[in-house]
């Protein structure tokens, strides 16, 4: 009974294209994989299932709160899991503390789970009133708080034009900066308030709310989140086995940028200037791309779990 009541409290989260992942990245029953963003363990969860518990898994995760609640969820797999409070881009350290040289498979699932948005009260979501603080890694320095009360109006209007794609970031950003003058703005509503008011109501989207891209942009920003994802790929494919996958979902088309311009280059044979008559770089192709366009999730899934929807995975084999 007791059990039942614990089981319930602790928050999951739906593994977004979790049938997806598996086939793409299983090719030993009995291997070993890197999940780099472990969450709340729904991917782990999966893989662990599918391979009769005979694979074994790294799961990293930068967010600690996240960890102890995937230790809890994944609580009868412990012993094929080494949990590890750690950001990705420093996967190449993390397995090498583990004294691990090689592994069958890496996944990423990229982004906040939903117990990020809906319950870690770190101000993540404009839907409710909370702290401004943003960081998955409480380790940070800076939080949505120093960018947003701190930075000029060039630099905000640049993080949201850069890291949000915001049409209106530079009258946002003065209305941030005017605003602030009177006391310091210091939670998610009343930085959702803000944007609501700085864009002009004809041009408020009509599906999202008008913060949405605000929101995204300085997420990113705190947690420099573009640039560990660049840094991840880049340190991740010489940890492959040859055969090896990695498996790399994203949520928004920066993201999704970053690992298809990685994906070309890293199977590119050659990176010569193309008007150069022989190749002198020395460059090989390290991976093979099973996907030229992302696959995206089915519509039923989509239906039955709508965070999905915008969800793009990307897969390519070391060669
Ligand atoms: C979408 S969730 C993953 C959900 C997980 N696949 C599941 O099924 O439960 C993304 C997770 O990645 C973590 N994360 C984000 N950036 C990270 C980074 N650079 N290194 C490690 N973990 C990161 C977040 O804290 C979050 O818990």
């Amino acid at each position: 009974m007791e059990n039942a009541i614990l089981e319930q409290k602790t928050p999951t989260h739906i593994p977004v294209m979790a049938e997806e992942v598996i086939n793409y990245l299983v090719t030993s029953q009995d291997g070993l994989y890197v999940d780099a963003t472990l969450g709340l363990g729904g991917h782990t969860k999966s893989i662990l299932d599918f391979t009769n518990y005979k694979s074994r898994i790294v799961g990293l995760d930068v967010d600690e709160e996240a960890l102890s609640i995937a230790s809890s969820n994944l609580s009868k797999y412990k012993s094929n899991i080494f949990f590890q409070n750690s950001n990705f881009s420093e996967i190449d350290r993390v397995l090498q503390d583990l004294e691990i040289g090689e592994v069958d498979g890496i996944v990423a699932d990229l982004g906040m789970s939903s117990f990020q948005i809906d319950s870690s009260e770190r101000g993540f979501s404009f839907i409710r009133d909370e702290y401004l603080d943003m960081r998955m890694d409480p380790r940070l320095r800076f939080t949505a708080y120093d960018l947003v009360n701190e930075m000029s109006v060039d630099e905000i209007s640049k993080v949201l034009k850069v890291y949000g794609e915001e049409r209106w970031s530079r009258r946002i950003a003065k209305r941030i900066v005017q605003n602030r003058g009177e006391k310091p703005i210091s939670t998610s509503a009343e930085l959702a308030n803000l944007v609501y008011e700085a864009i002009p109501k004809k041009f408020h989207p009509v599906r999202i709310h008008p913060a949405t891209k605000t929101f995204q942009a300085f997420r990113i920003a705190v947690n420099h989140e573009l640039d560990n994802i660049e840094e991840f790929i880049g340190k991740a494919i010489p940890l492959l086995k040859a055969g090896g996958r990695i498996v790399i979902i994203s949520f928004h088309s920066l993201e999704d940028r970053i690992v298809k311009n990685s994906f070309q280059h890293l199977s590119s044979p050659c990176v010569c200037p193309r008007d150069f008559p022989i190749c002198g770089c020395g460059k090989k192709s390290e991976i093979n791309i099973f996907t030229r366009t992302p696959l995206v999730p089915s519509d039923e899934e989509v239906l039955n779990n709508p965070r999905a929807r915008s969800a793009k995975m990307r897969v390519g084999e070391k060669l």
